[in-house]
Parts: structure tokens; sequence; C-alpha cells
């Protein structure tokens, strides 16, 4: 695991979402706290921190222990949150995978480690396993799923390898299948995009982000800010158009904001992060035509 883990746009996420003594804060994917410790940084902030996962949670309560009576952890969906009563101030959600989830090689999210083909991030969810998927699903779903969510142009024939080969069992042997398909050299691991892509399916995450960018504004405080952190242009793009769209919020970000060339040489999974920060409208800015 990573311990020395980086949280992404640190810097930018902070100063974006106005973080004041004082203030209530969602930060609706805590992951191992990144975010969550510098925003309690500043005095007498308060934080509903959520995670669907609960290593995650066991993870963040341990590093943010110094916090505890600035923090309520709740195990959920940010999709199937409510709030008990409170406004906030400002709301970050980074989404996808963390370090910690991605390098756990019981988990199943990367094809580097051999484990179960799982990858639910809610291990306690009912829900299919990326098992169920890839040995049950016809090969114009899957080739349509790598597609769809994968962006993966050599789905069809991938698709197709997997169902002469399955049933597949483990990560290695999904990757090896994948990188059988696929023709010539590429700059990232053939099966990137496949892990991406039943990774998004396994969770629902675009259903997910959906909902949240639904609900997410009648959350805020008039003149509360949310900072949203996407890692592919399948997130990204909603943000933009849902936001651009919502009468509740004005966005702060007419393009999003990517992380600087040092933070990239740092850590690399920064290069595909983007930022984008919305404030949310007082009632008298709202109804102005
Ligand atoms: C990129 S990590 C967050 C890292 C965190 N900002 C930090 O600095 O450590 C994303 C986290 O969001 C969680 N997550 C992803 N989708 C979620 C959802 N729909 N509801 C709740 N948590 C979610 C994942 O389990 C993961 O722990």
């Amino acid at each position: 695991m990573d311990l020395l883990h980086r949280p992404v746009l640190l810097e930018e996420t902070i100063a974006g979402l106005q973080v004041r003594s004082g203030g209530v804060y969602l930060d609706a994917t805590v992951g191992l706290g990144g975010h969550c410790e510098a925003i309690l940084r500043t005095e007498q902030t308060r934080v509903v921190a959520l995670d669907q996962d609960s290593a995650a949670l066991e993870l963040a309560r341990e590093r943010l222990a110094a916090y505890a009576d600035r923090i309520r952890f709740v195990h959920i969906n940010f999709a199937e949150f409510a709030p008990q009563g409170e406004d906030f101030d400002g709301i970050v959600a980074d989404l996808g995978v963390s370090s910690m989830q991605l390098d756990n090689p019981d988990r199943g999210f990367s094809w580097r480690f051999e484990a179960p083909l799982d990858m639910r991030m809610n291990e306690q969810a009912v829900g299919e396993t990326a098992a169920d998927l890839i040995n049950t699903s016809s090969a114009t779903e899957l080739s349509d799923l790598f597609w769809r969510y994968g962006e993966e142009r050599f789905s069809r024939r991938i698709a197709r390898r997997i169902v002469e080969r399955r049933p597949l069992r483990t990560t290695t042997e999904l990757a090896s299948v994948v990188a059988s398909a696929v023709p010539g050299r590429q700059s990232i691991h053939p099966a990137t995009r496949v892990f991406q892509a039943l990774r998004i399916a396994v969770n629902d995450e675009l259903v997910a982000l959906d909902a949240f960018l639904t609900h997410s504004p009648d959350w805020l405080r008039p003149n509360g800010r949310i900072a949203i952190i996407s890692f592919h242009s399948l997130e990204d793009r909603p943000v933009k158009h849902r936001w651009r769209a919502d009468p509740r919020l004005e966005v702060l970000t007419r393009k999003p904001i990517s992380a600087s060339e040092a933070e990239v040489r740092a850590n690399p999974r920064a290069r595909s992060a983007r930022l984008r920060i919305a404030r949310r409208l007082s009632p008298s800015e709202e109804s102005q035509p």
C-alpha cells in the first residue's frame, strides 16, 4: 500500500473551496483522508466524510484520529447520501479508486497483481463482481462495455477472445487474454482500459455520479462551493455539462484545472486529473433571468 499517498490537486482544491475557520464540509470520497485532513487543518472546521469502501474508512479514521471530535464518518455510496440537517460550506469529491485500492493485491482492481476478479469498492455490496461480468456476459455485451466505459478501440476482438478463453478467474489471467487479443505495442498496458471499464460497470460509477450531480448542489449553503476531481472524460464530461445547465450553480472554472508538471512528476496518477469548481447561487441570484 502507498503509505506516502499524495492527494491530487490538493492546494488547488482547498483554495477553490475557500476553506474557512468554523466551516462545515462534506468529503464525499474520503479515501485515505488527504483532502479531508487539509480541510481539518483549518481551525474549527467540521467534516462529514463518506466512502463506500469500509477499508478506506478504517484507514481514514486512523489517519484522522487527531480530529475525531470534528469528523463524522459514514459508510455509504455518495449517490445515497442525505444530509442530517446540515448545510455545507463546501463539498469535495475526488472520484474513482484510491491508491490503496489499486495497490491492494486482494481487491482485483489492477492487472499488476494476481487476485480474484472482484473490483467492488463496497465489498459488502451484493452486486456483480468483475468475474460475474466477464464470465456471463455475451461477446456483444462485453464489447459494448469495453467501448463505452473504456473507449477501447479493440473492444470486439478482446470480447471475442475472452469468450473463447473463459472462465477467467483472476486479474492476471484476464490481463494476459486481453494482451493476446491486442495487436502491436501500446504506450499503456493493453488491459488498462478494459480494467477501467469493468471497474466503472461493477460499481455503477456513472450512475452514482449522475445522482450526485443532481442532489449535491442542494446540500450547499448559498455561496458554498463544490469541487470535483475526475480522472477520465467519462466523468469530467457530465460534470462539465450538468453544471453548465444547473440554475443553482455558477461554474468558477471555465477550463478544468490540471496538475502542474511538478505534481505529475511526483505523482504520475495526477496526469489525468481534472478539477472543476462551482459556487451555489443565493436564492435571489437563482431567480435572476
Ligand atoms: C481517489 S480516492 C479519494 C482519495 C482522497 N481524496 C484522499 O486524499 O485520500 C476515491 C475514494 O472514493 C471512494 N468512492 C468512489 N466512488 C464512491 C461513491 N460512489 N460513493 C462513496 N465513495 C466512493 C473510493 O472507495 C475511494 O476510497
